[in-house]
């Protein structure tokens, strides 16, 4: 076994898998993109779900990740065992469509036990119930006995999530030894003692679970697997725990060092030293993707982290801010594969720190309040905590709920928590009603300030205009509340009149760009709006200190471009779905950004590859029509007087835009668009399929995005004519031609291996002896299939006129061939009477002819048995 550290482990990975074609993707983002239904990225393949899923296509279809992940369902465990982690790296190797599950297998097994020199007979395999294919492969290819193997069900050996791909697995154990052991004899995978440890699941993706919980077939089946990097490494380093390996025990050194503590002198600070090693990992992590603490979703989770290991700063006696400096040590020694750390270092000590020092600041009263009444309680002997105080800690003092579930189980205090809960709704309900939108990031932390207090009306002046000078910033807003200032790494909201910046709405995205001041720089990731209209532009400061005043603004105009042509193609691809399959297509959603579009329509069945090509080349007439785009204000019943299709936006004004397009198209819409289609420059459609009843969705791209794909399928042809040494032509020819050749020479290779094995049998049977007369040959074979047996037995009868009787033992199941010659048939020995009594000796039967027979038995002890008793049985025959 390699004794590698966490970081070599992780890149002896990767690399392994790049040279097995896999193209290896820096890690996603922890924020879910496009996917309600995560609130962090918790698993490897969590983020490529509609590469499963087809939804998507792949950059390549075998791919390998080490992916940043949180799970914090155990929260509470962290620090107090040391097993429990909130962030951890997940190694991955994905095949979309590609290969499955034989080379899943083999990999796997190829990365432990010759890469890393993993002992093989310490790892153990468990397979889903009656997957046998799996089974198989691990018996029979990779060589791991029966007694290694073992079958367990959908909850251990089935892997999915709320929604998404999903299926069977096939889990890799390792062996850490008898004394983590159980007293169970039957102890192995599955049970809950600690000797076996899973470090690697291998998921035979098959399926995509809907909402309703049904499983639906993909239609190819794919590969996703994920080995705990932590886990694997704990293996490698023998470290009884994680915080035993070498990356995370540095972190938890230099814990021990702020706080002065000698770690393993107090079990109660020890948990303390853990939970902020854990914490400030997933706190950095978390940051640096711009996930700020706030009161909700993702948000909560690090404002939370981040307080509970603050807390637990003052456990061991640490009375200033202090988890911002132990960000440093984290960065410094992941940024070797994740290079956002570094570079987003200052914002994150920033936060962190701020974050810190505003709990510091409530710390102390709350804490008053907190034991105050934990006293009172014990004195009038109750025990229950009320919920009201609680949310008052949570709402006022910013003890997150499980901070104070732990301080109370110190004191031994039941908490109620269904009347926090309670109060919580409550006051959602009360936000909800005072605010507008609760969903915006300015409003989620409950700040001050509601939309409906912005007094000044927003003029977009973006449909003709990408540059604004002398626009006035209004307003500056962070984690919820109004400010005057914003410095370099800090990330807000700004407000500004008048705004090029287009708002995300009716599928098209927000613009981004640059907000340029007096002597500060804002980059701007998104623009929204809330919904009293107010559009507002979400930035992190680059340069300076932001100041509210006069600013230019700059939209990114190839950004803007890009996105135009792709809103312009879904209102000819409306038109012509509605021409191609009749007028009940409606739009039902879509998405327009600057390198995707995608439409959702409704009809109740998949389009046919006609439909499809029809649609294309009809909308590509369009663009070639190179027709006029104009746009016109009208009310609301003219536009539907002249026709105009109009239907995902259910709030219009007085009066609505009604884009046409020549005669072809007139749609109501809100959106940016092209001057003239031909600016659209060709359209392709990349996808089309069902996302639920009744409703479809098509993909596509277009103008240089059609260009690339164009040049990429160029690329891969190029690439495959080189690799079959072929002209670009000729491609499906020479492919057909390897084909036929292959299976050529897997027939070839059969036999080749067919006669291998019998001639090692010849080799191995026994010398001719005389028994009663009679030649008898004789031999015990393990693994022989019987066809083999028979064969073998048939040819040596013949060549040297002797009575051959052959054994074999296949998985436990025991099976007896006899063939005997003309000669020995004469003196009364028939192969079917000789292999009835020998089959009986190992408790089983059988029969054939005189001159051959075979039996069946299941006693494999008793074969030396049955075999010597052949002297017997032929002094018993023999006339
Ligand atoms: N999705 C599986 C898991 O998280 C394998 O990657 O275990």
């Amino acid at each position: 076994m390699k004794a590698l550290g966490l970081h070599e482990v992780r890149q002896e990975y990767l690399r392994f898998f790049e040279h097995k074609q896999h193209l290896i993707l820096p890690s996603f983002s922890l924020v879910p993109q496009n996917d309600k239904s995560l609130l962090l990225i918790g698993a490897g393949m969590a983020p490529m779900k509609k590469y499963f899923t087809g939804e998507a296509v792949p950059p390549r279809s075998r791919v390998a990740t080490s992916q940043k992940c949180i799970r914090t369902g155990d929260v509470e465990n962290v620090g107090k065992t040391d097993r429990h982690a909130t962030f951890f790296e997940m190694l991955g190797n994905f095949s979309f469509g590609d290969y499955f599950k034989r080379e899943a297998i083999h990999w796997a097994w190829e990365f432990l036990t010759e890469v890393l020199e993993i002992d093989g007979d310490l790892l153990w395999a468990t397979v889903y119930l009656d997957d046998d294919e799996a089974y198989e492969i691990w018996h029979k290819e990779i060589g791991i006995p029966e007694s290694r193997l073992v079958r367990l069900g959908k909850e251990d050996n089935f892997w999915e999530l709320a929604v998404g791909p999903s299926g069977p697995c096939s889990e890799i154990y390792f062996d850490r030894g008898e004394k983590y052991g159980c007293d169970d004899p039957d102890c192995k995978p599955g049970c809950e003692c600690d000797r076996y440890i899973e470090v690697w699941n291998l998921v035979f993706t098959q399926f995509d679970k809907d909402e309703e919980g049904e499983y639906h077939p993909l239609a190819n089946p794919n590969i996703d697997t994920g080995m705990g990097l932590e886990r694997i490494a704990s293996v490698l380093q023998e470290a009884n725990n994680i915080f035993e390996i070498d990356a995370i025990h540095d972190i938890l050194e230099k814990v021990c060092e702020t706080a002065g503590y000698q770690y393993g002198s107090d079990p109660q600070k020890d948990i303390s030293v853990r939970v902020i090693t854990d914490h400030i990992r997933a706190v950095t992590f978390m940051i640096s993707d711009s996930i700020i603490p706030s009161n909700e979703g993702r948000g909560y989770v690090v404002r939370r982290l981040t307080r509970r290991a603050a807390k637990h700063g003052r456990n061991l006696g640490i009375d200033a801010a202090f988890l911002y400096k132990l960000s440093a040590a984290v960065i410094d020694s992941w940024k070797i594969r994740y290079e956002e750390l570094d570079e987003n270092r200052d914002m994150i000590e920033r936060v962190i720190r701020r974050e810190e020092e505003r709990f510091l600041k409530t710390l102390e009263t709350g804490m008053t309040l907190l034991e105050g009444e934990v006293a009172r309680l014990k004195k009038e002997g109750s025990r229950r905590f009320s919920g009201e105080d609680a949310f008052k800690l949570y709402d006022t003092y910013g003890f997150p709920l499980d901070l104070t579930k732990e301080i109370l189980e110190e004191s031994d205090m039941q908490l109620d928590e269904e009347a926090f809960l309670r109060a919580m709704e409550e006051q959602k309900v009360r936000a909800r009603e005072a605010r507008d939108d609760s969903d915006n990031i300015g409003w989620s932390a409950g700040g001050a300030m509601a939309p409906e207090e912005i007094k000044e009306d927003i003029e977009f002046v973006g449909y003709t205009r990408l540059q604004v000078s002398g626009a006035r910033l209004l307003h500056i807003l962070a984690e919820g509340e109004e400010t005057y200032h914003l410095q370099t790494g800090e990330t807000g909201i700004f407000y500004v009149n008048p705004t090029p910046f287009y708002a995300e709405g009716g599928g098209q995205v927000g613009d981004t760009g640059v907000i340029v001041g007096e002597d500060f720089k804002i980059a701007v990731t998104d623009t929204k709006s809330t919904k009293t209209g107010h559009s507002y532009c979400i930035g992190t400061v680059k340069e300076g200190t932001v100041e509210l005043g006069d600013v230019d603004l700059y939209v990114d105009e190839a950004r803007r471009e890009k996105t135009r042509r792709n809103h312009s193609v879904t209102h000819l691809l409306h038109r012509a779905l509605r021409d191609v399959l009749g007028e009940h297509v409606n739009q039902a959603g879509s998405l327009v950004a600057p390198d995707a579009m995608r439409f959702d329509f409704t009809h109740y069945e998949a389009m046919t590859p006609e439909q499809i090509q029809d649609v294309e080349e009809k909308v590509n007439a369009e663009i070639f029509r190179s027709l006029p785009v104009t746009t016109r204000l009208m009310s609301y019943d003219e536009a539907k007087e002249e026709g105009a299709v109009g239907l995902f936006e259910d709030k219009y004004g007085d009066r609505v835009r009604v884009v046409s397009m020549g005669e072809y198209s007139k749609e109501l819409c809100g959106g940016t668009h092209v001057d003239n289609t031909a600016q659209i420059g060709m359209f392709k459609i990349l996808s089309e399929g069902g996302i639920s009843a009744g409703v479809r969705r098509i993909e596509s791209k277009t103008g240089l995005g059609v260009y690339a794909y164009m040049n990429e399928l160029d690329e891969r042809q190029k690439e495959l004519a080189s690799l079959l040494k072929s002209n670009e032509d000729q491609i499906t020819e020479k492919i057909r031609n390897h084909l036929e050749r292959e299976k050529q020479l897997e027939k070839e290779l059969a036999k080749l291996q067919a006669d291998i094995a019998a001639s090692k049998m010849d080799r191995e049977l026994g010398e001719t002896e005389e028994i009663q007369g009679i030649s008898v040959i004789r031999g015990s074979f393990v693994d022989i299939g019987v066809e083999d047996l028979r064969n073998m037995a048939e040819k040596r009868r013949d060549k040297e006129d002797a009575l051959v009787l052959l054994s074999a033992e296949n998985a436990g199941k025991v099976q007896f061939v006899c063939a005997s010659p003309k000669s020995a048939i004469e003196k009364g020995v028939k192969a079917g009477d000789v292999v009835k009594r020998v089959a009986k000796i190992a408790g089983g039967g059988g029969g054939g002819r005189p001159d051959m027979a075979t039996a069946g038995a299941k006693d494999a002890a008793k074969i030396p048995e049955a075999m010597g008793a052949l002297e017997e049985i032929l002094a018993e025959l023999r006339n």
